[in-house]
């Protein structure tokens, strides 16, 4: 087990001067790789990566993500070793994730994973000894695509202070969006919701972070909606914590950037069809688009016209070009590669450490809620703990250690006594068990302590 590795599994592991210092490598590394004779400078002066060894183990469909990390490891000098097909991998056989990760470790400095479970990444950084990068996890993040997606934004505009963001298609689905949205409040972007079809709306988890834990507080809708009719939910990022925004409707006039995302049909039932949105020229002709720039993380599958690629305001391609350089700059920030990238010692970064974290014993007490998240995988499940960061601001909110998603504990157990009660606080973590209700608590042999009884007289 390594705690104090580098693991970078979700966007707010990094600070934002981490993810700014990431940015600044990159410039100076794409400054390079836009030079004409820059193959050969870079393989003369920067091989900074020589004798290191990246592994990307894909368990889900990739282009972008694994060839632009691979090419990234290559542009800095150093290897790459690969398994981008489960069947022919030991999965096929029946390999856990765990003993992957801890395996493969011997043989790479570090190791790039896409999954498609919830919370597969935690799990890898949890039993290996070299940094874990999340290229993927189910619906939970993509946090380098992230960086990719803020770069671009950097680069497009400028700053991410007040600018205004349409994040449109399957926020539900797409882990793209919950890792972007996190990092947008955080710079203090304002955040315009547009589902993409019925049911594709933000997870109910990613929302309350949004607006608990980086200040993203939601406008009232006549504030925009007469502009912005379509918009679901917009959010302006306060300085502080509790402060009033003091936007009014003309501050969201214009559209800045309009990110959109395919439908993720893999994360839904088999043969789910939705009613889906289509951008092109037509949607983005009303006048509050007339400087946006268009992102999307790629593959689009219909609901990005190609009549737009032609045009500046397509940002998609330069976007993934800047796949590369991020990556570079990771992965030297990662291996300690470059003097000048050195980053704090991130092992929690904003990741809020000041929430403890709980074990309870697998068969006792709360789950997660999330059927996806790799605790209920049959088989890599019994790898991981029954693990929960406990968060205290809203009653006893548990978030899953691995796929991060919020589940409420109505119940405290205490362990020893094996009494239960209704609480909203905690005494003692370590002799807490937490159930969802009463029920479960009775079936697991606990019965009514002192303080339940006194709620129930
Ligand atoms: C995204 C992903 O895998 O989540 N692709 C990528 O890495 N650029 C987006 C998607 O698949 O829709």
């Amino acid at each position: 087990m390594s705690a104090e590795l580098r693991h970078l599994i979700s966007i707010n592991d990094l600070t934002n001067e981490e993810i700014e210092k990431i940015f600044e490598t990159a410039n100076r590394y794409l400054a390079e790789l836009g030079d004409p004779d820059a193959p050969h400078r870079i393989a003369k002066s920067k091989r900074i990566g020589t004798g290191s060894i990246l592994a990307t183990l894909f368990y889900e469909p990739s282009t972008r993500t694994r060839l632009s990390f691979e090419s990234a490891m290559l542009r800095l000098g150093g290897r790459t070793i690969s398994s981008a097909d489960p069947a022919t991998s030991s999965a096929a056989k029946g390999e856990s994730l765990a003993d992957t990760a801890r395996v493969v470790s011997n043989y790479a400095d570090a190791i790039v994973i896409r999954h498609p479970r919830d919370g597969a990444a935690r799990l890898v950084a949890e039993y290996a000894s070299v940094p874990v990068i999340n290229g993927g996890d189910g619906a939970h993040e993509h946090p380098t695509q992230t960086l990719c997606d803020l770069f671009t934004l950097q680069r497009e505009k400028g700053a991410f202070k007040g600018l205004n963001v349409v994040i449109s298609g399957d926020l539900k689905g797409s882990r793209t969006i919950h890792s972007f949205v996190y990092a947008l409040a955080r710079f203090g972007a304002h955040i315009m919701l547009m589902p993409g079809g019925k049911g594709m709306e933000l997870p109910a988890h990613v929302d309350w972070r949004l607006r608990h834990e980086f200040h993203a507080l939601p406008v009232p809708r006549e504030k925009y909606e007469k502009e912005n009719a379509d918009i679901d939910v917009l959010y302006a990022t306060a300085e502080q914590p509790h402060q009033p925004t003091l936007l009014s409707a003309s501050d969201f006039k214009e559209i800045d950037i309009f990110y959109m995302t395919r439908f993720q049909k893999e994360r839904y039932a088999e043969g789910a069809k939705a009613d889906y949105m289509k951008v092109d020229f037509n949607f983005l002709n009303e006048s509050k688009y007339k400087s946006a720039s268009v992102m999307h993380p790629l593959p689009r599958v219909g609901e990005l016209d190609a009549d737009l690629d032609g045009t500046p305001r397509a940002a998609y391609f330069r976007q993934a070009s800047y796949g590369v350089p991020i990556r570079m700059a990771l992965i030297s920030a990662v291996l300690e590669l470059d003097a000048q990238n050195n980053l704090e010692k991130f092992a929690h970064g904003f990741r809020t450490a000041k929430h403890p974290v709980h074990t309870q014993p697998r068969e006792l007490g709360i789950a997660c809620p999330n059927t996806n998240c790799i605790t209920h995988d049959p088989h890599d499940g019994s790898y991981a703990g029954n693990k929960f960061t406990v968060v205290t601001e809203d009653g006893l909110r548990l978030r899953c250690y691995y796929c991060e998603t919020d589940v409420k504990a109505d119940i405290v157990g205490h362990a020893y006594s094996k009494l239960y009660e209704h609480s909203t606080s905690i005494r003692d973590l370590q002799d807490t068990v937490f159930f969802a209700n009463e029920a479960d608590a009775q079936k697991a042999g606990f019965k009514p302590g002192a303080r339940n009884h006194a709620a129930a007289e």
